[in-house]
């Protein structure tokens, strides 16, 4: 069980990953909604979750989502494609108490490819794009939540999984050469399989750390989705009809591994101070 402090009581908007990935969500959202508050909690003594079962992936963001919740978030974004794609469904459907919500990163991401603006469940129908690489997780590629969500939506593209094994270690170690390999090698293999994509999901919170090496080993011509933005921008919208969901507590950055370790990288990855504390 993971239990979040008294001293942080009260707070906001919860935005929970597995380690560092989250943090270019919550970058996006901190910039387009500076006045909201962010509990950003990452549960670092467990990642990857990429290569755990889908229970077990389940499991463990119940508890980090129970602990934001007893921490006093009534909001919960799941800033993590494979807590999204493993476990969110399960939670929507019978998990989440009352008076409380958990959104994921999914869904904004489809819409954008499929040309459609938020909550818009018209049949599905053809798109600009056909051919779509999707980079993620090994846990996301098998469950196959991805080309579900999209079959929803539209119809005629062509998706190609890659799982990406080993680029969120080697992230989380701080390793930016071995992740730079990795990528390279999974997008030749990607290309193996789909010689000219005409759009690149980068389906898991990490790799847009990556992602100016992801654009390169697939050349110019393949537009490249990243959710960052895309998550803020509905997050924003959500807000405007909920109000009620952003609390007024304060900000802060929590982890279940060792706060200096983490501190360290994710300064780094976000090039300015960030301090996290023991949950
Ligand atoms: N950043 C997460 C994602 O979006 C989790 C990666 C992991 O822990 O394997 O999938």
């Amino acid at each position: 069980m993971i239990a979040i402090s008294a001293k942080v009581k009260q707070m906001a908007v919860g935005i929970f990953d597995s380690g560092l990935g989250g943090l270019t969500v919550l970058d996006a959202v901190q910039k387009r909604l500076p006045d909201v508050p962010f509990a950003y909690f990452a549960d670092s003594a467990h990642a990857p979750y990429g290569v755990r079962t889908a229970d077990d992936i389940y499991e463990k963001t119940t508890a980090a989502t129970q602990a934001l919740f007893d921490a006093g978030c009534d909001l919960v974004i799941l800033a993590c494609n494979t807590a999204s794609a493993a476990a969110l469904r399960k939670m929507q459907e019978g998990w989440v108490p009352e008076g409380k919500r958990v959104l994921g990163v999914f869904v904004p991401l489809i819409e954008a490819l499929t040309e459609r603006s938020w909550g818009d469940n018209s049949p599905p129908r053809e798109v600009d794009v056909k051919h779509v690489a999707l980079f993620a997780t090994p846990a996301t590629v098998s469950s196959r939540a991805f080309q579900r969500e999209l079959a929803f939506r539209a119809v005629g593209v062509d998706v190609e999984a890659q799982a990406c094994g080993g680029v969120v270690d080697a992230i989380e170690d701080n390793d930016l050469i071995l992740a730079e390999a990795l990528v390279n090698s999974h997008v030749d293999a990607l290309k193996r399989k789909m010689p000219h994509p005409d759009a690149a999901i980068l389906g898991c919170t990490h790799y847009p750390l990556m992602q100016d090496a992801f654009q390169q080993a697939l050349g110019e011509d393949v537009k490249v989705f990243s959710q960052a933005n895309l998550v803020a921008e509905s997050l924003a919208d959500y807000l405007d009809r909920r109000p009620e969901m952003i609390g007024s507590g304060e900000a802060c950055f929590l982890t279940s591994g060792d706060p200096k370790r983490v501190s360290n990288s994710a300064t780094q990855f976000l090039r300015r101070e960030i301090q996290f504390q023991a949950a």
